[in-house]
């Protein structure tokens, strides 16, 4: 660790102003002040989100696309410039390659099924993770059971780093290689760039789940250099129902729609149909209009905090976390995951002596505090680190030290509580 408990950088945000922004921070539960610690899980919304999303219905409730007349077309522009912001932030080429999808999980399965089912046959490979989120493990285990496609896994190292030293071996002969950004358990974040060069040296694509990444550093699929990108909108302040698969025009020109139906098509005759253009020959039927421009209005808020300055809050106080924790629990205390707060977003991994995790998180409950006890969507990487289940603290641009200090207390409390329980 880089820093002890009483020498942590300040972080750059006036959390008490951010912390203000959110109405679901002021209230209660169980008679306690919310300490909310599952962003990882799903963010909280700032007003000016839920504003957004009230103002469409209030002022320009229409469909999109469709209608000629001055709300629709309204409503449309709204819907585009949404679009067009999201490719600013991530720094896309077009926003032709902006695909809106439901979530995170839906756009992983349209890449699994609309270019997965028209490119990987018996005898082809994708190369995952160790680390993956359920969302990119299942899609793939379906397209090998239809296929014959064989899975591999690259594994992780003791302190919970991709395992780089078979890459070049593993990655021989794969069609494509699918992993995170950041690790939704164990904070991880992975070298995208190097991967995704890693990938292309093979003569593999690269497929990068950045659910756990956009919301909390500069997103650059540019820079990057990857083929496809997934991310979801509930991580990142954004409504729920709304998510972005992001690809290479050309690739994404190339596959066939994943659904049918209204929208996605430019004509359609009793003898068949043809596609739209990109991006909505992929977005079939009437899309989430409120989200996407709840969506691009959480992007506008985010950016007015910048991004830098988020990651830079997330690193001050991940640092004063696994510092402060460790220093006051000690052994009672495992923390899964990367030492090094550069390595490392801050999600929390707990297990604290051996209470079991949905025990500590109810105790915490009790004192207003919310963490997520499981498994958390990902099987395989619990049985690598050994255990069933961890309770989560995740941190987010709200929290502060005092959220952690009062986390800490919970858990000594915790700790005392169930030392007097009969085994
Ligand atoms: C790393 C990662 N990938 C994918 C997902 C799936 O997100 P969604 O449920 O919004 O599709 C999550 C959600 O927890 C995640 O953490």
């Amino acid at each position: 660790m880089s820093a002890s408990a009483n020498n942590v950088a300040d972080t750059p945000l006036d959390v008490a102003a951010i912390k203000a922004d959110f109405p679901l921070l002021s209230r209660q539960v169980n008679g306690q002040q919310i300490v909310y610690l599952d962003s990882a899980a799903t963010s909280q919304k700032p007003r000016q989100v839920l504003n957004a999303l009230n103002s469409y219905y209030e002022e320009i409730n229409a469909n999109v696309h469709r209608g000629a007349y001055q709300i629709a077309e309204q409503a449309t522009s709204a819907t585009e410039e949404a679009r067009a912001h999201l490719q600013r932030f991530i720094n896309a080429p077009s926003d032709n390659e902006i695909v809106f999808t439901k979530n995170a999980t839906e756009a992983i399965n349209l890449v699994a099924y609309s270019w997965g089912r028209t490119n990987l046959n018996e005898g082809d490979s994708v190369l995952i993770t160790a680390l993956e989120h359920h969302a990119n493990i299942v899609p793939w285990q379906q397209l090998a059971t239809e296929r014959g496609v064989e899975i591999r896994w690259l594994p992780i190292t003791d302190d919970g780093c991709l395992d780089m030293v078979d890459l070049e071996q593993m990655l021989d002969g794969v069609s494509l290689f699918a992993f995170s950004a950041a690790s939704n358990v164990l904070g991880t974040l992975t070298p995208v760039r190097h991967l995704a060069d890693a990938a292309h040296a093979a003569g593999a694509l690269c497929l990068v789940d950045a659910s756990q990444a956009v919301p909390h550093l500069l997103t650059d699929v540019t820079e990057w250099d990857c083929d496809f990108m997934a991310f979801t909108g509930h991580k990142m302040c954004g409504p729920t129902g709304i998510g972005v698969l992001w690809g290479r025009a050309e690739l994404l020109d190339a596959m066939p729609p994943f659904l049918g139906g209204g929208e996605m098509i430019l004509n359609v005759t009793r003898e068949g149909f043809i596609p739209n253009e990109l991006p909505w020959k992929f977005e079939a039927g009437t899309p989430p209009i409120a989200e996407i421009i709840g969506l691009g209005s959480a992007v506008s808020y985010l950016e007015s905090i910048g991004m830098d300055a988020v990651r830079a809050h997330e690193v001050a106080l991940t640092d004063y976390a696994l510092c402060t924790l460790k220093e006051r629990h000690g052994d009672d205390l495992i923390i899964h995951g990367p030492a090094a707060t550069g390595d490392r977003g801050g999600v929390l991994s707990i297990c604290y002596r051996d209470v079991h995790p949905h025990d500590l998180s109810q105790v915490l409950d009790q004192r207003g505090i919310c963490v997520r006890a499981g498994h958390h969507c990902a099987k395989p990487l619990m049985k690598v680190l050994g255990v069933g289940a961890t309770a989560r603290a995740s941190l987010y641009i709200y929290n502060d030290k005092t959220d952690v200090d009062l986390l800490s207390d919970a858990l000594a409390e915790a700790g005392e509580f169930f030392s007097h329980q009969p085994a």
